[in-house]
């Protein structure tokens, strides 16, 4: 089998963030999130991967993941010249998948479980597709399946009255039959190629398409709040808290106090009077300072220096810089950015990158 990461799209509900970059490269818990598509199928034992990019992020993509030698698979760019819908992304990778079974992972798509399992059922199957559907609570935001007698009898993108609350999960098994339909396919209202779409006539034509349900954690990352939700969730469950504790011997005199998990990187250096408040992750080369407060559900990137502050619930991506009494909840900052001096009110931020506040 050969896998399909998507890379591309617009990401519009998470500017100004995707202004600079694609939205699958925002990091969750210090980690950029399609790294997690990818690591779920290179642990299949798929090591051809197909990385479907477009847009503005397609470089930052590429110099991420190189020919993929340093993530243990071979990796095989595919342009898509506008975000043209899912199917449309899928049907670009035709000769890629050169007659062979394949599974597709959106990029924003967090799943904690293991698709390995499913991978191996799907090849020794005779399913036209396989999909993964998770039960959510607002289902009119999703593709959704209706499910009579355990077979899938109908799926429908984003129903306005919903029949059944089963989300169509951005994890795809699929065989090539699925290009004969994308050939076939008109482009919806919102002018895309629609998956659901696509999965709905291959339905209609066959009705061989078997489904898994996912009971674990999924995440459809799509706008700040799904972000910050899968970062606390992937902190709160990362398997380094079972190896990794913080060991300073200063930890009295500087009368620091570390709550619960906490992942400390290497070269990092921790203040007077620092509360972490597990789960938190902090990378490489940070510096804690001063009376600062951190966490819960918050990831510190690489070389970020933050002193007098207290930061709940927030991504602070790389090289960052803050000093500020404003209380920072529920925020994500990007990369190189700056905030400093203090009101005592709070307010919630989503930076670009560079971005710099005096308050
Ligand atoms: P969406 O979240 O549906 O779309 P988007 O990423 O453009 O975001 P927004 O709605 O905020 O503007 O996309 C789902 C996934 O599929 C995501 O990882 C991006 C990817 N994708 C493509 O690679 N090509 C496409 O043509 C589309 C529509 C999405």
């Amino acid at each position: 089998m050969k896998g399909i990461i998507l890379h591309g799209g617009h990401g519009t509900r998470l500017r100004p963030l995707t202004h600079t970059g694609p939205k699958q490269l925002l990091p969750i818990a210090n980690k950029p999130m399609s790294q997690y598509c990818l690591d779920a199928i290179a642990e299949t034992g798929i090591t051809e991967i197909a990385i479907i990019v477009g847009g503005i992020g397609a470089n930052k993509v590429r110099e991420f993941y190189g020919d993929g030698s340093n993530f243990g698979v071979k990796i095989t760019y595919i342009e898509q010249d506008e975000p043209r819908g899912i199917a449309h992304a899928i049907r670009l990778c035709k000769n890629f998948v050169d007659n062979q079974k394949f599974l597709v992972f959106l990029g924003d798509n967090i799943i904690q479980k293991s698709i390995t399992t499913f991978t191996e059922t799907f090849k020794n199957s005779n399913y036209d597709a396989t999909v993964l559907l998770c039960e959510v609570d607002n289902p009119s935001r999703f593709g959704i399946a209706d499910v009579e007698n355990e077979k899938i009898t109908k799926i429908t993108e984003k129903p306005k009255n919903p029949t059944s609350n089963l989300a169509v999960t951005g994890i795809y098994f699929l065989t090539p039959r699925i290009f004969e339909i994308i050939d076939e396919l008109k482009p919806s209202w919102r002018n895309e190629l629609e998956i659901t779409d696509a999965l709905d006539n291959l339905l209609k034509i066959n009705n061989n398409i078997s489904y898994e349900k996912i009971t674990d954690y999924w995440k459809d990352t799509g706008t700040p709040d799904d972000i910050l939700h899968a970062n606390g969730e992937i902190i709160n469950k990362h398997p380094k808290f079972q190896s990794q504790h913080i060991t300073d011997n200063s930890l009295d005199t500087k009368n620091l106090k570390i709550i619960n998990n906490v992942i400390l990187g290497t070269n990092c250096e921790l203040g007077q009077n620092v509360t972490i408040q597990g789960p938190v992750i902090i990378g490489n080369n940070c510096k804690i300072l001063e009376k600062s407060t951190i966490g819960p559900n918050t990831s510190i990137g690489d070389n970020s220096i933050i002193s007098a502050s207290l930061i709940q619930n927030s991504i602070i991506m790389q090289n960052c810089k803050i000093n500020s009494t404003t209380e920072i909840k529920d925020s994500i900052i990007a990369n190189n950015s700056e905030i400093k001096d203090g009101s005592t009110t709070e307010k919630v931020f989503l930076l670009g990158e560079g971005s710099k506040i005096s308050l």
